[in-house]
C-alpha cells in the first residue's frame, strides 16, 4: 500500500464523516471546529484520516479528534497521524498534550502505546454529553479518562 501524504488545511474544511468516527456528537464538533489545526491523511486522491488539535493555553494543546476511515484502519495510519499530531503540537509549542478518551478499547492502547498517561478520570462523561448510549463491543461508555503526554 502506498504512503498517505498529509497535508495541513483549514479546520472548516475538516471531513466530517470522519470526525464523526471519533466524536458521534455534530453539536460537540461543532464547539470546537474552528478554532483547531486540522491535518488530513491522503491516498491519492481520497481523504482517509484526519486529526484536529486545539491551544487550550500558551503551553498545552488538546487533540480533540482523531480517525482513521473504517476501511483503512489496522495498516499504521492512526499510528502516523497521531505521531504526526505530536510532533505538531511541539512546533505549536505545547510543552504538553492531553485528550479525552474512553475507559476501555483499543483506542486506549493506542494512545499508551505513544506514551500518554491516564492523569484524571470524568466519571458520567458520556452519559451527560450525548444524547444516545455509546457502545462498543457490548459495553456502554460511561467515564472518559484524561490523557496527557510532556512534550
Ligand atoms: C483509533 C484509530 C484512529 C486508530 O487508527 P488505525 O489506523 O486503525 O491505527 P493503526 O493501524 O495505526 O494501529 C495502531 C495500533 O492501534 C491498535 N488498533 C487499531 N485499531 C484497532 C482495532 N480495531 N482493534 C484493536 N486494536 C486496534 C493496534 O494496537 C495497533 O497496533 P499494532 O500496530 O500492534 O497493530 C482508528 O481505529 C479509528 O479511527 N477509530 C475510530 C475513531 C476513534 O475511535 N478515534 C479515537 C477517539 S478517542
Amino acid at each position: 500500500m502506498p504512503n498517505p501524504s498529509l497535508h495541513s488545511i483549514p479546520s472548516v474544511q475538516a471531513p466530517l464523516h470522519l470526525l464523526l468516527e471519533a466524536d458521534p456528537s455534530t453539536e460537540l464538533i461543532a464547539g470546537y471546529l474552528h478554532d483547531c489545526h486540522c491535518v488530513v491523511a491522503r491516498l491519492g486522491e481520497a481523504t482517509v484520516g484526519v486529526y484536529l488539535l486545539k491551544a487550550l493555553g500558551a503551553e498545552t494543546w488538546e487533540l480533540m479528534n482523531i480517525a482513521v476511515a473504517p476501511e483503512h484502519q489496522g495498516r499504521g495510519i492512526g499510528a502516523l497521524l497521531l505521531r504526526h499530531a505530536i510532533d505538531q503540537a511541539r512546533q505549536l509549542g505545547a510543552k504538553r498534550l492531553e485528550l479525552g478518551t474512553g475507559s476501555f478499547g483499543h483506542q486506549l492502547t493506542f494512545y499508551q502505546r505513544a506514551g500518554f498517561r491516564v492523569v484524571a478520570v470524568e466519571p458520567d462523561y458520556f452519559l451527560t454529553h450525548y444524547p444516545e448510549p455509546l457502545f462498543e463491543n457490548g459495553l456502554q461508555h460511561r467515564d472518559r479518562l484524561r490523557l496527557a503526554l510532556t512534550l
